[in-house]
């Protein structure tokens, strides 16, 4: 069976967006920004709740320390050009598509900790594959410096969907690991078709 780390974040997906997202999104790109900012947001945090959740496993300490600081870092940087438009933040509206996924985490300890970090992995894919759409479509427009910066966030996540997998993989095998690795996309798939297009990123 083929590790994660052979594999591009993209092909943990078993669907792919709509190509009517990107165009629709790039329209309302300061919505876009306000949720994507709260995405980064709640990465750090569910890093930051991974750590106090398994203060024994020294390896996800290490490698989601490093995490949780590249995503405040994401924040920051999203944060910079809603000030820049004049935009603020605005209210967490909450998200649907993780709140879906979370609940598909089962229950027995082994389990949920194998299942919260392919969730984690498989978040860190879609927003992957979504920030390779806006790319496309800002680099189409000729907004060539945003495009530059979505690339850099696309290979920051993708980097990340790899890594939830390597944890997974350390808690339950390469095997066990693809193996739910392949129902939870499935299941993602399924719940990201039922989600309307919006200009978010899920
Ligand atoms: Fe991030
Ligand atoms: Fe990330």
């Amino acid at each position: 069976m083929t590790s994660a780390r052979q594999r591009p974040a993209d092909a943990l997906l078993r669907s792919s967006t709509s190509s009517a997202w990107a165009p629709q999104a790039v329209d309302q790109l300061e919505l876009v920004l306000m949720d994507h900012a709260h995405c980064e947001k709640k990465a750090a945090a569910s890093a930051l709740a991974l750590i106090n959740d398994y203060p024994e496993d020294t390896e996800l300490v290490h490698a989601l320390g490093h995490l949780a600081e590249e995503e405040v870092g994401h924040f920051r940087q999203v944060h910079e050009r809603l000030r820049a438009r004049g935009a603020a933040l605005g209210r967490d509206g909450g998200d649907p598509y993780a709140r879906a996924l979370l609940k598909l985490v089962r229950p027995h300890p082994r389990d949920r900790k194998v299942d919260r970090l392919l969730v984690c992995a498989l978040i860190e894919a879609r927003s992957c594959e979504r920030f390779r759409l806006l790319r496309e479509e800002l680099a189409r427009r000729g907004e060539a410096e945003l495009a530059a910066w979505y690339r850099h966030l696309e290979s920051s996540e993708a980097g990340h969907g790899a890594l939830f997998v390597r944890l997974a993989e350390g808690v339950a095998g390469v095997e066990e690991v693809g193996a739910r690795l392949a129902q939870l996309a499935a299941e993602e798939a399924t719940i990201v078709g039922s989600l309307p297009l919006a200009p978010r990123v899920h």
